[in-house]
């Protein structure tokens, strides 16, 4: 070893030892500070949808600071110097709700309004709509650092309407949306919808041999079969804007060439988001079982991500519970290139090692159904009523290796 690789390797060793300082919008939450609280409260006073605010720390201080780190890997997904930037607003309306997928060929985010709310102004006469963003807007606004400006959100107005959506994914160069469906006629139904023709929309599945689906929530690709896999459960029933489940609660697997539609799990009280690890060795489902919509809460039903091995022929066995989530429940999810899981949840997003250890969580302090990477280091947000725009380290699992072509 000559002298120079000598200090090079000493000074290696400091940059790797020497913990870097926090970032300015990081902050760490020792688990430690609120294994004993002075004071527990009962359940009337807080439960499964109430806001923890660790001891030490006020909801001001959770947001002003938002990337908070659990555990030090948390620090190899922020990077140095992570940021949070408001890209678009509403006042009531909950427009970024759901279906939040990157088109990297468009370079655009397309997303979903909430379907059930009063606010929403949908119900049973009126479809929640689509719209988008283009990203080149929110590097620009980013660039500019002072978040005093929006993107502009554009209606897509496919010539067929995507009728309440809810989930979507890429597939082969286009967008796979999954619908719930509309009052007692309209079906719940599968669509595909192409960015490069216009957002022009053709319905791709709407039954299970004769039967309507309950309302299908969200969908993902297999990248080592490239079928989709899609939750079904009762909500729009419990939201008023569909009749009375006819089908259990279940995954299902839709291979688009063939038309073939098999159950793959079943046992859920509401099953709700689905997603792969980036090797394709586990599919990662969560139950929403806690939140029955307009019926209310029940919090000794599921608010768990279950996590299951995908066998070779593209069945799932042996389901475990990868992690109980703290607040409200755990709905859209995804996996970054080292098979991090992702959840958004009642106050931002969880971010879990593969173990199911919680690393860390963006700290929104209100609700986030679904977000999505939209390329190396950023990620787009849906909160409701607010669109977020996050840069760091973190990239998503492939999505375009999965778009198989036949
Ligand atoms: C749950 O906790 C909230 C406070 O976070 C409280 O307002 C609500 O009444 C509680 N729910 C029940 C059913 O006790
Ligand atoms: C839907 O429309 C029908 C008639 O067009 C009306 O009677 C009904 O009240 C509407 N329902 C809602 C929830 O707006
Ligand atoms: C935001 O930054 C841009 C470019 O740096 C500048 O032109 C604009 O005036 C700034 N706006 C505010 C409100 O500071
Ligand atoms: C929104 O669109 C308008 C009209 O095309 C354009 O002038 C404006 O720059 C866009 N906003 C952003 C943030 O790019
Ligand atoms: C658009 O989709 C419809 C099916 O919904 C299809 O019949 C039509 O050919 C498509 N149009 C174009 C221009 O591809
Ligand atoms: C909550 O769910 C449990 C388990 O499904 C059930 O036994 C209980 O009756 C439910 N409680 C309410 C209030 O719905
Ligand atoms: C599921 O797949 C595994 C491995 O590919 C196979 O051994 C098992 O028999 C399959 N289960 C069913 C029900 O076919």
């Amino acid at each position: 070893m000559s002298y120079k690789s000598m200090i090079l390797s000493a000074f290696v060793y400091t940059a790797l030892t020497v913990k870097a300082d926090i970032p300015r919008y990081a902050q760490k939450i020792d688990p430690r500070s609120f294994a004993v609280l002075d004071n527990v409260p009962t359940g009337t006073q807080f439960n499964g949808t109430s806001h923890f605010i660790p001891p030490g720390t006020t909801s001001d201080s959770l947001k002003a600071k938002p990337f908070h780190v659990y555990d030090d890997a948390f620090y190899d997904i922020i990077g140095s110097d992570p940021t949070l930037t408001l890209l678009a607003h509403t006042e009531t309306d909950p427009i970024f709700h759901e279906a939040v997928v990157w088109h990297p060929e468009t370079n655009s985010v397309y997303f979903a309004q909430n379907a059930g709310p009063v606010a929403a102004g949908t119900g049973l006469n009126k479809s929640a709509i689509v719209q988008k963003i283009y990203l080149d807007e929110a590097d620009k606004i980013v660039a500019q650092g002072n978040g005093s400006c929006f993107v502009n959100v554009t209606t897509v107005n496919s010539g067929q309407q995507v009728i309440n959506p809810n989930g979507g994914t890429n597939f082969r160069g286009k967008i796979v949306f999954t619908g719930e469906g509309q009052g007692d006629n309209i079906a719940p139904a599968m669509y595909l919808v192409d960015p490069n023709n216009n957002d022009n929309t053709t319905v791709i599945l709407n039954n299970f041999f004769g039967r309507q689906y309950d309302s299908l929530n969200d969908v993902a690709v297999n990248p080592r079969n490239h079928e989709l896999y899609f939750t079904d459960g009762p909500f729009g029933w419990v939201q008023n804007f569909r009749p009375n489940p006819v089908l259990p609660t279940q995954v299902y697997r839709f291979n688009y060439d063939t038309g073939v539609v098999r159950a793959v799990a079943d046992g859920f009280h509401m099953t709700n988001g689905v997603t792969f690890s980036p090797d394709g060795m586990y599919a990662y489902v969560t139950d929403t079982g806690l939140s029955s919509g307009f019926w209310g809460y029940n919090y000794t039903n599921p608010s768990t991500i279950y996590r299951y091995d995908v066998n070779d022929d593209g069945n799932f066995s042996n389901r475990q519970l990868f992690a109980y989530n703290e607040i409200r429940v755990p709905d859209g999810i995804h996996c970054d290139k080292q098979g991090n899981v992702y959840v958004g949840n009642g106050d931002g997003i969880n971010i879990y090692k593969p173990d199911g250890l919680l690393i860390g969580r963006i700290y929104l302090g209100t609700t986030s159904a679904n977000f999505a990477f939209t390329g190396k280091g950023k990620m787009v947000v849906c909160a409701e009523t607010k669109l977020w725009y996050v840069n760091w380290n973190a990239e998503g699992a492939d999505i375009t290796s999965r778009e198989y072509t036949g």
